[in-house]
């Protein structure tokens, strides 16, 4: 078919135009039109290829969803070798490593170092020849790695073609291929739907999806490539530091990490690893260390080669945030709800900064899932503030001895039938109240800072009270007596009668802590103000039927289920009552008829100091009337309310175009509305 010349330009615009929208949005993070109209560009380009296939480029966008064959994965010789880091554990080996630099180049003064996290993915290398990725390698060996072109296309921020003028004609460019966390997260939920096999880490997943045969498997991946380090046939056409090389590569479309720096001597490289480590957590990616190399390349080379790892670069590692160790018991607990939950018991062992010797196996299905034993070897995962997680057993590794985890047939703690509804996962004891460890955890929810507040009536009290039966209910708490407590153990005549000063100053609660305190399924502090909003007062909400529940914000069909439920149980109402005999007395709140609320659907955010009131009383002020209390400005904001001093939030609203109102205007506003 003869291809018309006007076909070709525009085949030519369509590629130039979505390649750049592409670095835009993955490599600058600064979308430039809306995805739609990209799609529409890129149907466009798939529609001409489809009719004309010479068109088809090698660094056509439309490559990317993975259309072409499978992969080779041929074998690949490195031209250079791609080495590997030695390791820095302490300070002091880092230190001595910096020692050693000076020494071997015979330095008096500091060594210039960058330093760059050390990302915890795959390395690759990208070979392109006058501007077009051609080769795409893993890292193999060392030696020799796999072809893997086809995959790596498929990866957004990969530039296809380099960005700019005077290109060398052959370059190759390294990096690692990474999977974000929160990519990572969506792409187990989705496997885990799916009834397929999860990935450990974020690590494992991008091997896994690099290493697929059908690159429209990796296409669908959230894979990343961060750029460290470029290579050319001519060495001396390269910058004279490696940071210099990094901007080059920077300018030819890559992505390069933001939190690069660099510094003088050991010292800096020190501080370096103290704020990396210090943000890790908050990374959107994972981490396990980082990298300090000499700026230099003249120093570089002047250094050279150990084996296999370079003499001018090292690898400060983080502590661990994955570990092996046994399964000694798995124990079921009992919740406030009921939920039965089994605990593995480990073999202490420290990961992500902590020693760990416990992690929940949430259900039986997850065991089920993971086929774990008593006697494993586990995989155990604790990534910032996380609560540890087993991800795998190791099956080669089961001793002969091992067994399988049987689930109670009665609660553990009181003896009650276990049941399980069909459908959930979880299991739940039935002993309600009766049961020990149920009560247990519904005194100390009820006592708890956000509900009503106990002070001084912590675990350790709330379970001596528990076990020698001096409370059954939370009603029973306003019964206890300075005499009774000080007969307990350690628990002396000024502390006694401090808890019991602090249980009486819990009995006039705000309306929202005691339904929040009641502890209804599902009903958390948002809700339980949202009902506390709306209908002002326990009574009316305990006779409400689902669909009048449903007309609180927040308050959904499952939500509206459970509050039902709760009150239909005849041992709450008593509950209820025998608090109310005890001298309890919520606060109730004016509410209009049918519990109108002038401000619900709206969000106010308050900044500055008021002279009237404080921020708490204007925050229930306002979610009295229905408004939500944010604490920051966007465009969804109703209206900023700013006292004297306040500061960025008031300059946000400004330029936002959010109305402001200062104190006069927000007194007279409230005034409005809660005669309204
Ligand atoms: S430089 C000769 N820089 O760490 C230098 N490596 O233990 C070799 N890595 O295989 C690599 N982030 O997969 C370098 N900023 C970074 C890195 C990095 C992660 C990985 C890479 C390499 C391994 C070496």
């Amino acid at each position: 078919m003869n291809l018309p010349p006007e076909i070709s330009r525009r085949a030519l615009a369509l590629r130039d135009q979505l390649n750049e929208h592409n670095y835009r949005y993955y490599v600058l993070d600064e979308p430039s039109i809306p995805d739609v109209e990209y799609d529409r560009l890129f149907r466009e380009l798939q529609a001409l290829e489809s009719e004309y296939p010479e068109l088809l480029t090698e660094d056509s966008p439309t490559r990317r969803v993975g259309g072409r064959a499978e992969n080779s994965f041929a074998e690949v010789q490195h031209r250079i070798p791609m080495l590997s880091l030695d390791n820095a554990f302490s300070a002091d080996e880092l230190r001595e490593f910096d020692r050693r630099v000076r020494e071997r180049l015979d330095i008096d003064g500091e060594v210039e170092y960058v330093s760059e996290p050390k990302l915890d993915g795959l390395a690759v290398s990208l070979h392109y020849e006058e501007g077009v990725l051609r080769l795409a390698a893993t890292r193999g060996d060392g030696f020799t790695g796999e072809d893997i072109t086809e995959n790596i296309r498929t990866i957004p921020s990969v530039p296809l073609r380099l960005r700019g003028d005077n290109l060398p004609a052959v370059v190759e460019v390294r990096g690692e291929v990474y999977m974000p966390k929160e990519g990572f997260a969506r792409l187990n939920r989705e496997l885990e739907a799916r009834g397929e096999k999860t990935f450990v880490n974020p690590r494992n997943a991008a091997a896994g999806s690099l290493r697929q045969k059908n690159p429209r498997v990796t296409a669908k991946r959230p894979l990343e490539l961060c750029a460290y380090s470029v290579a050319l046939e001519d060495e001396s056409l390269l910058p004279d530091t490696h940071w210099d090389c990094l901007q080059l590569v920077k300018a030819w479309g890559f992505r390069i990490n933001p939190q690069m720096g660099r510094g003088p001597g050991a010292e800096a490289c020190l501080a370096a690893y103290d704020a990396l480590l210090t943000q890790r957590d908050a990374l959107p990616y994972e981490i396990d260390g980082i990298v300090f190399k000499v700026n230099s390349l003249k120093l570089q080379r002047d250094l050279g080669f150990v084996s296999r790892a370079p003499r001018w670069a090292i690898a400060h590692k983080f502590p661990a945030q994955e570990e092996l160790t046994e399964v000694l018991d798995v124990e079921f607990q009992v919740g406030r709800t009921g939920a039965v939950t089994p605990v593995a018991r480990l073999k202490p062992v420290f990961v992500g900064g902590v020693t760990v010797s416990n992690a929940t196996l949430h259900n039986m299905d997850e065991i089920a899932r993971l086929d774990l034993h008593v006697g494993d070897t586990v995989f155990i995962r604790r990534a910032g503030d996380v609560i540890p997680q087993v991800v795998r057993v190791l099956a080669e590794r089961r001793p002969a001895d091992a067994r399988a985890v049987i689930r109670p047939e009665t609660c553990p703690v009181c003896d009650s039938e276990i049941v399980q509804v069909e459908g959930e996962a979880v299991a739940r004891c039935s002993g309600g109240l009766y049961c020990g460890a149920q009560r247990r955890e519904a005194i100390r929810h009820y006592a708890s800072r956000k509900a009503m507040d106990i002070e001084g009536l912590g675990e350790k009290w709330i379970d001596i009270l528990v076990d020698q039966d001096k409370v059954q209910t939370v009603a029973d708490l306003y019964r206890l007596t300075v005499d009774e407590l000080k007969t307990l153990d350690r628990m002396g005549e000024k502390s006694a009668s401090n808890l019991v000063n602090a249980i009486a100053a819990s009995r006039a609660p705000e309306l929202w802590r005691f339904i929040y305190a009641l502890g209804i399924r599902e009903v958390g502090e948002a809700t339980a103000k949202a009902l506390a909003n709306h209908f002002g007062d326990l009574g009316p909400i305990a006779e409400a039927d689902e669909d009048s529940l449903q007309a609180v914000p927040d308050v959904g069909p499952v939500v509206a289920d459970h509050i039902v439920r709760f009150f239909r149980q005849a041992h709450n109402q008593e509950t209820i009552a025998a608090l109310q005999a005890a001298g309890v007395r919520w606060k109730t709140l004016e509410v209009a008829a049918g519990g109108a609320q002038p401000l619900a659907g709206s969000t106010y955010v308050l900044t500055g100091t008021l002279s009237g009131m404080n921020r708490d009383e204007a925050k229930a002020q306002l979610e009295a009337l229905g408004a939500k209390v944010s604490g920051s400005v966007s465009k969804k904001t109703t209206a900023v309310v700013a006292g004297e001093a306040a500061g960025s939030k008031l300059s946000k609203a400004e330029s936002l175009g959010v109305p402001v109102m200062d104190e006069t205007a927000f007194m007279a506003f409230l005034a409005t509305h809660q005669q309204a």
